[in-house]
């Protein structure tokens, strides 16, 4: 086994393609493309945000389905679609469903008379829209064979885990966040001829740095200037400043090194990104490509847990739309006859849609120097902050309520959803696919549901507790009073 050295070497590399190697799976996250404000609902993905994610979808088709791509996935379907080797995900979510739709139209365009099909009579059926091709987003459609479907439920959960939010908001305490607050007092202050309609001067201050930028930046792509008020004051530094200030008070909340749970949402990925390369590594007739849609903040979480920002600051930063990075499982070894001794990993990533003119990059992980692991070491090293199953979940939230109710106290809920060991079935005791979908539902609406129940209890108020409040503060503080999404996308 050996790794061509030369990509041993620096974190950023372009990307290239050895001859000899095999990609033998991959794991693509993604974020949405371009979408409208998050300050008015409905937020929607834009024309523009929907031909990104296209782009990026076509790009990854090209590297990794097509016939002639060059890390061609072995024994991936080219141009129609096996179901059983792809898995695409994404939170209950407008913008990011609709962004792994689009997505998926590149990844598997319409197949034309590929996909035609004779009937026992003879006759050719094409199917609507020239062979359009119908990819379940979310749901797994291989779930005997896949672990990681029956987990879904969690993976929605990462703004349903009590610890993570706490932490999150203990942020709002930090010096950190309270020195930058007063520091940027002035800068927020000054700009409010441009957004006092929708900003006043209580609510322009680095508290929002994530929403006053958010409504800013898109207002700067889809407004003409001249109707934008007091457009001057938007110079290039200053836009610059807003998303400066946006990346910090967002890493702030997605990880504190001392605080590793402020990451959840990241932990949930990394148990996915491993399990899902496992199963193509172990089980080569099945799932090969997994494809998840998630929030800048996943991005920053994972990052902050992966040390990616060892590799380069610029990890510190929120990620363009349509940005993704992608695991690729490859070996020099005769793909038929493989030992993960001869399998490795490695990390790419790209900021904002790929494309050949800014394809993703090799940066190392781990605070290490090597950008492609051997598949042990990148378990090890993934395992070292993944949360695995819904059982290690609960613990690590420090939820007893809801799906967790069980496992705290002592039923390994692990041994039932993933242990399934020889048996195929799903339904020996696992928790089925419709199920874990249902608990996901029920994990973001037990969250809901409790805010309001406190909201609505006004009479019963005085007996809430003084934490349960701030958690409401809090939670309300996070979600930036976007109440039609939990997810910060
Ligand atoms: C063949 O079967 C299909 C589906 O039942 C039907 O729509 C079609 O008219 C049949 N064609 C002939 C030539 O009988
Ligand atoms: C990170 O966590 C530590 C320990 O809990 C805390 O002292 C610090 O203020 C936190 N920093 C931020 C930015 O939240
Ligand atoms: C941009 O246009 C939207 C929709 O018309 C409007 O709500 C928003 O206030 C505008 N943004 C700015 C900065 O003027
Ligand atoms: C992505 O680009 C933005 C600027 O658009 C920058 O702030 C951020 O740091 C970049 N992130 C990475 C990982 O390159
Ligand atoms: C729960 O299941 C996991 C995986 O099967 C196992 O590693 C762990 O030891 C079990 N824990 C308990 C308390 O049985």
């Amino acid at each position: 086994m050996h790794f061509t050295p030369l990509l041993l070497l620096l974190p950023g590399l372009p990307l290239g393609v050895e001859a000899a190697e095999t990609v033998l799976g991959a794991y693509i996250f993604h974020r949405h493309g371009d979408r409208t404000t998050k300050s008015y609902s409905p937020v929607s993905l834009t024309s523009l945000g929907a031909e990104q994610v296209y782009l990026s979808g076509s790009w990854y088709r090209n590297r990794y389905v097509a016939a002639d791509a060059p890390a061609r996935i072995n024994g991936i379907a080219a141009d129609v679609v096996k179901l059983s080797q792809l898995a695409v995900t994404s939170p209950v979510d407008n913008v990011l469903q609709n962004s792994a739709q689009v997505f998926l139209q590149g990844l598997y365009p319409p197949a034309g008379t590929a996909s035609a099909q004779k009937l026992a009579n003879g006759t050719v059926v094409n199917g609507p829209l020239g062979g359009y091709q119908y990819i379940p987003v979310n749901a797994d459609s291989n779930s005997a064979s896949s672990k990681q479907s029956e987990e879904n439920g969690w993976l929605q959960g990462g703004s349903g885990c009590p610890n993570a939010i706490a932490s999150s908001g203990s942020y709002f305490d930090s010096s950190e966040y309270l020195t930058k607050l007063a520091e940027t007092k002035d800068f927020y202050q000054n700009l409010l001829p441009v957004y006092e309609q929708t900003f006043p001067s209580a609510k322009a201050t680095f508290e929002n740095a994530y929403t006053i930028y958010d409504f800013v930046h898109v207002s700067t792509i889809h407004n003409a200037s001249d109707s934008i008020p007091s457009n001057d004051l938007l110079t290039p530094q200053t836009q610059q400043r807003l998303l400066t200030l946006a990346s910090e008070h967002e890493w702030g909340l997605a990880f504190n090194s001392s605080e590793p749970i402020r990451a959840a949402s990241g932990s949930v990925l990394a148990g996915h990104i491993v399990q899902a390369l496992s199963t193509a590594l172990t089980t080569p007739t099945s799932q090969k490509l997994t494809v998840q849609f998630g929030a800048y903040g996943t991005f920053m979480s994972f990052f902050g847990l992966s040390q990616a920002p060892a590799a380069s600051a610029d990890f510190y930063g929120i990620v363009d739309y349509a940005s993704s990075f992608v695991f690729e499982l490859v070996t020099d070894a005769d793909p038929s006859s493989i030992s993960t001794d001869d399998v490795g990993v490695r990390f790419l990533f790209v900021n904002g849609t790929a494309s050949d003119a800014n394809p993703p990059r090799a940066f190392s992980l781990f605070g290490q120097t090597e950008t492609t692991l051997k598949w042990k070491d990148f378990e090890s090293e993934m395992n070292k902050f993944s949360l695995h199953n819904m059982a290690e979940w609960c613990a690590a939230c420090g939820s007893t309520e809801g799906v967790c109710a069980g496992s705290s106290s002592g039923s390994n809920v692990s041994s039932t959803v993933s242990g399934a060991g020889g048996s195929s079935s799903s339904g020996s005791g696992g928790i089925s696919t419709a199920v874990a979908g249902v608990i996901g539902a029920m994990v973001t609406l037990a969250v809901i549901l409790g805010l309001e129940t406190l909201i609505l209890g006004v009479g019963g108020l005085r007996v809430v507790k003084k934490k349960t409040l701030r958690q409401l503060d809090l939670a309300q503080k996070m979600s930036h009073d976007d109440a039609s999404s939990m997810e910060k996308v």
